[in-house]
């Protein structure tokens, strides 16, 4: 799959929405940032959920926010795909985890750079998704980290599908080659094109 995120575009946001929706999208990628976990504050929630609400296409939420079980349920009657949250935000995983299962939502954990993918042992029994980050939670069009790559294969028995966010282009996405991962989150390589269909099919 491919899931776009709206996070930097040279539209609107409401134009660039619509522009996703219009698209071979199969998922779109709603980047919430508080200002303190990571990036600059675009928690505009109650806007958000208007403009989201009755999308088509499923919505793959990535919460880069402290405590973000208040947020996560302003969401949750989204047509939502999946709801990720990073570890080190929260002091309450497992009521997340409860909480999004509860409402027959996938559940994800994203991962830092610089985090090690064993954190995530005694989750994957209770998770859906990992998201492996590409590049530091904060804002769009970052430099992809390679590096990052050799968590992949440490998933592939752990009974969770597999995400990767950040830097992804169509130079980029050949590091992917002979990695197998589900979802494939990219945004200013789409959302600063004039074409986004062309884009997201140089990346399928
Ligand atoms: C980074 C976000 C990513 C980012 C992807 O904070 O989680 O989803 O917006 O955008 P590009 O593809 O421009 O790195
Ligand atoms: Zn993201």
């Amino acid at each position: 799959m491919i899931a776009v995120s709206f996070l930097k575009s040279k539209y609107e946001r409401g134009e660039t929405l619509q522009k996703i929706m219009a698209s071979d999208a199969d998922l779109i990628h709603v980047d919430l940032l508080d200002g303190i976990y990571a990036g600059e504050n675009n928690l505009q929630i109650d806007e958000l959920v208007k403009e989201l609400a009755n999308t088509e296409k499923k919505l793959d939420i990535h919460l880069m926010v402290k405590e973000p079980l208040e947020y996560i349920k302003q969401l949750i009657n989204l047509n939502i795909w999946a709801i990720t949250f990073h570890l080190d935000a929260t002091s309450n995983p497992k009521e997340i985890i409860e909480y999004v299962k509860s409402h027959n939502i996938k559940v994800g954990i994203a991962i830092n750079p610089d985090e090690d993918i064993h954190i995530l042992d005694k989750y994957f029994d209770l998770i859906h998704y990992v998201l492996i980050m590409s590049v530091y939670p904060g804002k769009g069009g970052q430099e992809f980290i390679p590096d990052v790559l050799e968590k992949i294969p440490y998933l592939y028995d752990k009974n969770v599908l597999i995400g990767i966010d950040g830097g992804i282009n169509n130079n980029t996405i050949k590091y992917l080659d002979g990695y197998q991962v589900d979802n494939i989150v990219s945004g200013s390589f789409i959302c600063m094109s004039d074409d986004f269909n062309k884009q997201i099919n140089l990346l399928k």
